[in-house]
């Protein structure tokens, strides 16, 4: 690398078409493969920049803005997450964090949905067992699942993503409940009532999890609060941490619940191993916004951030300590 290296890194590769909203205006080191950078050569590829384009996987603290240097103006996320982000840090040094909010919004109800149907209707394990060869007749009672239509759905967390789900619901002719700390208004609510917590897992049979993880929410769902669902519910959960993974895993053995889909990890990539002995868990790695638009749309986002940052100006979607 030269003493001045280019002003912009990008730590992975992005969606097609991205990053050349990037380089027609700034010189950039963008990553060519899609495989993360070791934390070793990501210090050392931080250092010198102006604008640091990072992904959930690249761990932005004190010792990351140390190695980059003073100029260091933005770390723009390429998510709408920032656990990997120390806020406070940033702010200490003044620089600019954002996150990619509102753009991934119907990938990740989308998936939500996918998830949904495939636990229900128990569509990982039927497909495993065609795939292993095993031999397999129609039956009445082969591989029954749980009817969607008047079955109550909760969503824990009605933000864009779960407000997004609760409107899909009404296709599948669902009732809805949800639970936030405060209640919506009804321009939001998309018909769902509020409902508290406890009383919320009382009456789902199917919980979607799509609050953020947080100090308050961390292992919100644990062994105790899952055992409050009904017997033979399901689980979707979209955020990591804030579903107790041994703890699901532990209600499944039992039997207590039904089936869960799970596609953020709490320690990703790794899955713990009583999760993945789950016949009846869906499990899948981080698709939640895993779409070509949506990708290019979170991507295009974070371009703007550097773009409008290293242009002197405001970001766009800051996200503040
Ligand atoms: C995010 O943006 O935080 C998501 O987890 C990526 O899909």
């Amino acid at each position: 690398m030269s003493d001045t290296p280019p002003p912009v890194l990008v730590t992975r590769r992005l969606a097609p078409g991205v990053i050349e909203r990037l380089t027609a205006r700034y010189a950039v080191t963008c990553r060519d493969t899609d495989v993360q950078m070791d934390r070793a050569e990501l210090l050392d590829a931080v250092r010198g920049r102006r604008a640091v384009l990072t992904t959930l996987n690249d761990r932005v603290d004190a010792e990351f803005l140390e190695a980059a240097g003073p100029q260091l103006e933005i770390v723009a996320n390429h998510a709408v997450g920032f656990h990997n982000i120390d806020l406070a840090a940033c702010a200490e040094r003044g620089v600019h964090v954002t996150n990619t909010p509102g753009v991934l919004t119907t990938a990740t109800a989308e998936t939500t949905w996918a998830l949904l149907l495939a636990a229900t209707r128990r569509l990982g394990e039927g497909e495993r067992l065609l795939r292993s060869g095993t031999p397999w007749t129609w039956g009445p009672n082969f591989l029954l699942g749980l009817e969607l239509a008047g079955t109550p759905l909760g969503v824990l967390g009605m933000g864009r993503i779960g407000q997004a789900v609760a409107r899909r619901a009404r296709a599948f002719d669902m009732p809805v409940s949800y639970h936030n700390r405060r209640e919506l208004p009804p321009e939001q609510a998309e018909g769902a009532e509020w409902k508290p917590l406890e009383e919320l897992l009382a009456t789902s049979t199917v919980l979607v999890v799509t609050c953020p993880c947080t100090e308050e929410t961390r292992h919100l769902l644990d062994a105790r609060r899952l055992a409050m669902l009904p017997r033979g519910a399901v689980v979707v959960s979209m955020t990591a941490g804030v579903v107790d993974e041994e703890a699901l895993a532990a209600a499944l053995e039992s039997g207590a619940l039904f089936a869960a889909a799970v596609d953020n990890f709490e320690h990703e990539p790794d899955v713990p191993a009583t999760l993945l002995a789950q016949e009846r868990a869906v499990l899948v790695p981080h698709l939640g916004s895993a779409t070509v638009r949506t990708r290019q749309a979170m991507g295009g986002l974070a371009v703007d951030n550097i773009v409008a940052v290293l242009g002197g100006g405001e970001p766009l979607t800051p996200v503040k300590a």
